[in-house]
């Protein structure tokens, strides 16, 4: 079941010092991480607020990182253009969230941003299963969104199988997001994901680089 796609560790500033951004972000080797992974949360969809437009505007001017950006939030058509314009190089919408899935993720494609959806662990893949060819990744929780340092849901291995079976004819990134850790990451890759958002597991245990270095060599790069 493993992915024959690169692999991409995706770090989450949710667990970053907020203070010191530019400093946290200019730590990760850009030779190491694919993207600065950004969760937006609105207090509605998720029971947290986090970081928003202002922000991720703040961050483009400070990395050259592509920036991976995480919408848990409410109707999201209303908000696209304005995080596309911020400086978003991926967007991704929660299937939950979103009314009209399939012209949210053309919108995101129209404006020039890879499109990217989102299950949260309850939600079923046939919720994404017709919009496929609208995809560039699909993210999957495995944890419910809302907070960093939370424990991977076991039961979301089988899912990322099931995940990586579904687009093995499709060019789409499979990402998983929550409770990544060194401890656990062989066996998630083994189930087919190929792009990992850690949060935790890096900021807080520094030094970031050796963190992320440890995790590629477990999954054999
Ligand atoms: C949670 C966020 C995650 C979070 C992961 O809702 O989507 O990106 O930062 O944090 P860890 O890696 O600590 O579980
Ligand atoms: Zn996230």
């Amino acid at each position: 079941m493993i992915s024959k796609r690169p692999i991409k560790i995706c770090p989450s500033i949710l667990s970053a010092d907020f203070a010191n951004l530019e400093a946290e972000i200019a730590q990760l080797d850009p030779s190491l991480v694919d993207c600065i992974h950004i969760d937006v949360m609105d207090g509605s969809f998720v029971p947290n607020i986090s970081i928003g437009i202002p922000v991720i505007r703040s961050i483009k001017q400070v990395t050259n990182l592509p920036l991976d950006v995480h919408l848990m939030i409410e109707k999201p058509d209303r908000y696209l253009s304005k995080f596309k314009e911020a400086g978003a190089d991926r967007i991704t919408v929660h299937a939950e969230a979103s009314l009209h899935l399939q012209r949210d993720l053309s919108e995101i494609r129209n404006l020039g941003a890879k499109a990217g959806v989102s299950l949260n662990p309850a939600s079923p893949l046939s919720l994404i299963e017709n919009v496929l060819e609208n995809l560039d990744l699909i993210l999957l929780m495995t944890v419910n969104p809302g907070f960093g340092g939370q424990s991977f849901i076991p039961q979301m291995k089988q899912k990322i199988k099931d995940c990586h079976e579904m687009i093995k004819n499709h060019d789409i990134d499979l990402q998983v997001d929550g409770g990544i850790k060194l401890s656990n990451i062989r066996e998630i890759y083994e189930s087919g994901a190929n792009s990992f958002v850690a949060g935790s597991e890096i900021f807080q245990n520094p030094p970031y680089n050796e963190v992320i270095r440890r995790m590629k060599s477990l999954i054999g790069t």
